[in-house]
């Protein structure tokens, strides 16, 4: 699917693994989606723009490639989301990082928005939506429509696991949008959870019930 990118890599797949385990404590589920998230984020920014720069090595100045082009933001859907924002600010510690807050309504599942803060101005930024789980797409769609609102032009969303029918419905309102995804489970269930997937991340990472 175009636009649409499922890592393989077995070091993604095997702790990806270790975070479905029900016994995985918060401590260890914390440090397991950082650790992700740098992983997938290794992958997504393989087409970070470079510029020559020139550099005084102890031996001679050479001309040598650094990032270029435009910054990064970082944005966690709250709340689980801000697992995230560690794994990418290790790989880019100057990104910013924004905020949106939506929550699920328990009956219909759709998203409501609660909270927005984008660093500015958001249209010169390189922008990475995170959420660790992708299920019915609905908060997804919300954020990146939010994001566009807002002057969001350049956008990729990251992933640890999806259902098929979250990358549907956002690849259908974001064709432009490149997704990443740790990896792609079977279905929802009937409480838009994803089957078999890890439960309720946000709980997870941040040891609520
Ligand atoms: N959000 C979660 O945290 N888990 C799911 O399975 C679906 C949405």
């Amino acid at each position: 699917m175009k636009n649409v990118f499922i890592m393989d890599h077995p070091l993604i797949q095997h702790k990806i693994s270790l975070l479905r385990k029900k016994e995985t404590g918060t401590n260890e589920f914390r440090r397991l989606v950082e650790e992700i998230a740098v992983l997938i984020g290794f992958e997504a920014f393989r087409d970070l723009p470079l510029e020559d720069v020139e550099v005084e090595t102890p031996i001679e100045t050479c001309m040598t490639p650094m990032l270029a082009g435009k910054k990064l933001a970082v944005v966690p859907v709250l709340r689980a989301g801000l697992g995230m924002v560690n794994g990418i600010t290790t790989l880019v510690p100057s990104a910013k990082i924004g905020h949106i807050g939506l929550y699920r309504d328990p009956e219909t599942h759709e998203p409501h928005e609660y909270y927005c803060k984008l660093p500015v101005p958001i249209e010169q930024r390189q922008i990475v939506v995170v959420d660790p789980m992708l299920a019915t797409g609905g908060s997804a769609v919300a954020a990146v429509d939010f994001i566009k609102k807002h002057g969001g032009k350049t956008i990729k969303c990251m992933f640890i696991i999806a259902a098929p029918e979250g990358i549907e419905r956002l690849t259908k309102a974001h064709p432009d949008v490149q997704v990443y995804v740790g990896h792609l489970d079977r279905e929802l269930n009937e409480a838009a959870y994803i089957c078999p997937g890890l439960g309720d991340a946000g709980d997870r990472i941040f040891g609520t019930k």
